[in-house]
């Protein structure tokens, strides 16, 4: 394929550790956005055995401007577009760089940035090398003081890690300010902002006694805004004070909002940078899903400040033990905050949505790779939910084997024996192990065999005797043709052995560990054959082969009281009538009925219940996918829903409302989720007072979730008031960029046509001109782009050239500005091999329009080249 440079592929068995270390970093940033100055001051120091080295810095996109060793310029150095090689160095000097970077031309967002007119920093993986010359590694580390100098009129405020411990006047309306972190830290940790922004405040005191000061930075137009990220903060603080004994470790800690931003956030010590997204909400323009995602994410940033931060991460292979971990604990706490246990129950069942929607794929393509990959040709591509959410199943095992307090105790022996460390996925196994003697040689190929694991259960009963036979099987993935077999914790329960003999044994929660290919679970003493409820809460990330009747299935759905399984049960029977044509008995839609009308159930459980799998997850059941025929067969299924329960969706539509002043708690927006359900049902099944309800329900919400929901309904059936209310909307809301973001994804996301298919796009690439729209925000970009080409499949897949070659042309085009954005994009095709033949022409004639082009970022090329490959 065509590049500009050969393609390097990263190995994780060829770490090893560096040459030179870094004890403290001394810089000085004066702020331009044309030309920002950075002077780095660093002391180093030779490795133990490195004699005769020469020091090989990471740099990019930088203009050297001079290099010093012990304040004697050294012009002998070798420069190359990704790196700085200084000769002859002795074992212990101060090396000073002077650079010159641009940020107001950074459209990549990595490094140092500018977004409307302030400054902002990315440094996670690779970035801190685009701000100066660099050991750019996470095993590197070392304690910062930074000063920053701006204009004080553009440039007011000025942030980076740490304490605050200057401020001065400078000549010609220029000023600075010295910032110092007294923790050791990678350079991925290092942040700065500058710029006009304000902040909320709130002090608190710590576990230990002592004053925090946490403050939200934001535009001055969002500080209405904030309240919810704040309240966020100090739960996640209390939370892992409460479950983990740890405690914030700096004085001051800070968030701040950019409206410009490749990820969720980012965790840099003691200055959190976050996506709007992630920060801002009010009831008006923030949805109940916007409130959740920055409650969780908030969380995830910080919980990061220890793992992550405190103990970091030896090499970029090792990802996963900062972010499987932190995912499992952002989870937790969400979950907590849920305050009911069926409110837990609804946040596992979300989360094992998104794993099965988004990793269950990645693990069955040509990206797939264990949590702990052992190589990368871009770093940057193995953000992945694989490494992320994968990974905290993987925490979540153990926590399962373990039982929560051994858990803990395992926790609480890694940081005594890491933290201030860089380390490894084995240190936080060994650590578990050690705390609890537990052997956990074989659960450690979680960490490297890719794959979801299949379990296959067979049940048999005979004499008096129930035996369910397991047996697993994993299917070779990309570089891993056989796997051995995982260590598996399975929770079971028998249920309707009331009548047995001894029936103490088989009626309560068990946890079985499935090791060896195949086991056997006996329970003797049985009057009849009893229904089995199997990996309970989800406790292992696998797909179940389990040929269950729907007899034992609608049992589990009107009786498990694990909500998880209940859930599962009814996902199963329908997937079986998306895939099979079955048509639902009247058993089942009695039962779901009572579901949806039974008024001690949790209404967001019940919406979850009625939530079809998605397609994605879908095209995982199939051999060939035809995603037409997926499509409208899933489609078809929601019309029997809708129509056999119109009733039902009615009284739940009138009796789910939330009164009075906006919360966001986990219960009054289950009652919203399910009311937008119903209004939907109800549309679904041409009741004739449907398009009022979503006008009146439009006109009269006091919330972005309800007049969300109305419009998505209008949008989705057509309805006459559309076109007027998504005006009504744009205008209301034009000046809020993440409202604007909504108004695009509705209408790219919107239900397709049956009987004229390519109306979506037409759609798609009318907004694709309008002025609201850019290619260079990613947030912007995603609301439109990404939302089509990946959240969209029943518009998107069509057995024809159109809507591919508008997927490959975006990620031409974004291959430019924007590597990273361009390069979640390009995943959008992973799985072509599997469509069936009249998509897959199209598919592969776009992919290899991409991969012809020159100047391909390493980001794109990677994922297109294991695509075609
Ligand atoms: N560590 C951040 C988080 O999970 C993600 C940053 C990733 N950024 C990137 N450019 N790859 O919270
Ligand atoms: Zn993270």
């Amino acid at each position: 394929m065509a590049r500009t440079e050969n393609s390097i592929t990263f190995l994780r068995s060829e770490y090893k550790a560096p040459a030179f270390t870094i004890q403290t970093v001394d810089l000085d940033i004066a702020l331009n956005p044309s030309k920002t100055m950075v002077v780095n001051r660093m002391m180093i120091q030779r490795a133990a055995g490195q004699i005769g080295q020469s020091l090989v810095l990471h740099g990019e996109e930088q203009e050297l401007i001079s290099v010093r060793v012990n304040g004697e310029i050294v012009r002998g150095y070798e420069l190359t577009p990704h790196s700085l090689t200084i000769h002859n160095l002795p074992d212990q000097f101060e090396l000073s760089i002077t650079s010159a970077n641009i940020p107001e031309k950074n459209t990549s967002l990595m490094g140092l940035y500018v977004s409307n007119g302030n400054f902002f920093t990315q440094c996670e993986a690779e970035g801190f090398r685009k701000i100066t010359y660099f050991l750019d590694r996470p095993d590197v580390m070392a304690t910062y003081q930074v000063t920053l100098r701006a204009i004080k009129k553009d440039f007011p405020v000025l942030l980076s890690n740490g304490n605050l411990i200057k401020e001065e006047e400078l000549p010609n309306g220029w000023h600075s300010a010295v910032w110092q972190d007294p923790f050791p830290k990678p350079s991925y940790l290092f942040a700065l902002v500058a710029g006009k922004l304000q902040s909320i405040e709130r002090t608190i005191k710590s576990q230990s006694g002592k004053d925090k000061l946490l403050q939200v930075w934001v535009e001055a137009k969002d500080l209405d805004k904030t309240e919810h990220a704040m309240d966020s903060l100090i739960a996640s603080i209390k939370w892992d004070e409460q479950r983990f004994g740890l405690e914030l470790d700096l004085d001051r800690f800070m968030i701040v909002a950019v409206g410009d931003f490749n990820m969720g956030a980012m965790e840099n010590k003691g200055l959190n940078i976050f996506n709007t997204k992630f920060v801002l909400a009010n009831p008006e323009t923030a949805s109940d899903v916007d409130y959740s995602n920055i409650e969780s994410v908030v969380a995830h940033e910080y919980f990061h400040n220890w793992t992550g931060n405190r103990v970091t991460c030896r090499d970029w292979f090792q990802l996963s033990l900062k972010e499987g971990l932190t995912v499992f604990r952002d989870q937790e706490f969400s979950a907590d905050q849920m305050g009911s246990a069926s409110g837990k129950a609804v946040k596992r069942i979300e989360d094992v949505r998104l794993l099965r929607q988004v990793q269950f794929p990645e693990d069955a393509g040509p990206m797939a790779h264990p949590i702990r990959p052992d190589s990368y040709q871009e770093i940057n591509n193995f953000y992945t939910v694989t490494v992320y959410e994968k990974g905290a199943e993987i925490i979540r095992m153990q926590q399962t084997l373990l039982g929560r307090e051994g858990f803990r105790k395992g926790m609480d022996l890694y940081f005594k024996r890491h933290d201030g460390q860089a380390v490894t996925c084995d240190d936080f196994v060994s650590a578990m192990s050690d705390a609890n003697q537990k052997d956990l040689t074989e659960f450690k190929r979680w960490y490297s065999q890719a794959g979801t694991p299949r379990v296959k259960v067979e049940e048999s009963f005979a004499g008096n005797t129930y035996q369910v036979k397991l047996t697993q099987s994993c299917p070779a993935t990309p570089g891993q043709d056989t796997k051995e077999p995982f260590h598996i914790p399975l929770l079971y329960k028998i249920l309707g052995t009331e009548s047995s003999s001894d029936s103490s044994k088989a009626s309560n929660e068990q946890l079985f560990e499935l090791t060896q290919t195949s086991q056997t679970i006996t329970v003797e003493g049985l009057k009849q054959k009893p229904t089995l409820s199997i990996n309970r809460n989800f406790s292992a990330p696998i797909v179940l082969d389990f040929e269950q009747s729907e007899s034992d299935l609608l049992t589990l759905l009107r009786q498990d009281e694990d909500a998880f399984n209940r859930w599962e049960a009814a996902q199963k029977l329908f997937m079986r009538s998306i895939l099979n044509g079955a048509t639902l008995t009247s058993d089942l839609l009695n039962t779901l009925k009572e579901i949806l009308l039974d008024g001690q159930l949790d209404p967001a459980f019940k919406d979850l219940i009625f939530t079809l799998p998605a397609e994605s997850y879908l095209y995982e059941q199939v051999k060939v996918i035809d995603p037409q025929a997926i499509h409208q067969s899933r489609r078809k299924l929601r019309h029997q829903l809708a129509h056999h329960l119109q009733e039902a969706w009615l009284w739940a539509y009138e009796h789910h409302q939330t009164p009075g002043k906006f919360n966001p708690d986990a219960m009054s927006a289950g009652k919203r989720s399910l009311k937008n359900l119903a209004l939907h049902m109800l549309s679904e099944s041409g009741h004739a007072g449907a398009g009022d309800f979503a006008l009146k329900q439009y006109e009269n919400a006091n919330n972005m979730t309800e007049r969300y929901g109305a419009l998505a309904v209008m949008v989705n059936f057509a309805s006459a008031h559309a076109a007027k209310c998504l005006q009504h909307f744009h205008q209301t809301f034009q000046s809020d960029a993440l409202v604007i973001d909504k108004w695009f994804a509705l209408q790219a996301t919107r239900q397709s046509d049956l009987s004229n298919p390519r109306s979506v796009l037409k759609d798609v690439l009318a907004l694709r001109q309008h002025p609201d729209f850019s290619l260079k925000n990613p947030n912007r970009a995603r609301s439109l782009i990404h939302a089509f080409c990946m959240n969209n499949p029943g518009a998107f897949h069509q057995p024809e050239a159109a809507s591919y070659e508008f997927w490959a042309k975006h990620v031409i085009e974004l291959n430019q500005i924007n590597p990273q954005v361009a390069a979640r994009l390009a995943r959008g095709l992973d799985r072509w091999k599997q469509f069936a033949p009249n998509y897959q022409v199209h598919m592969k004639s776009a992919l290899e329009l991409i991969a012809k082009q020159d100047n391909l970022s390493s980001d794109v090329a990677e994922v297109i080249e294991k695509a075609l490959n």
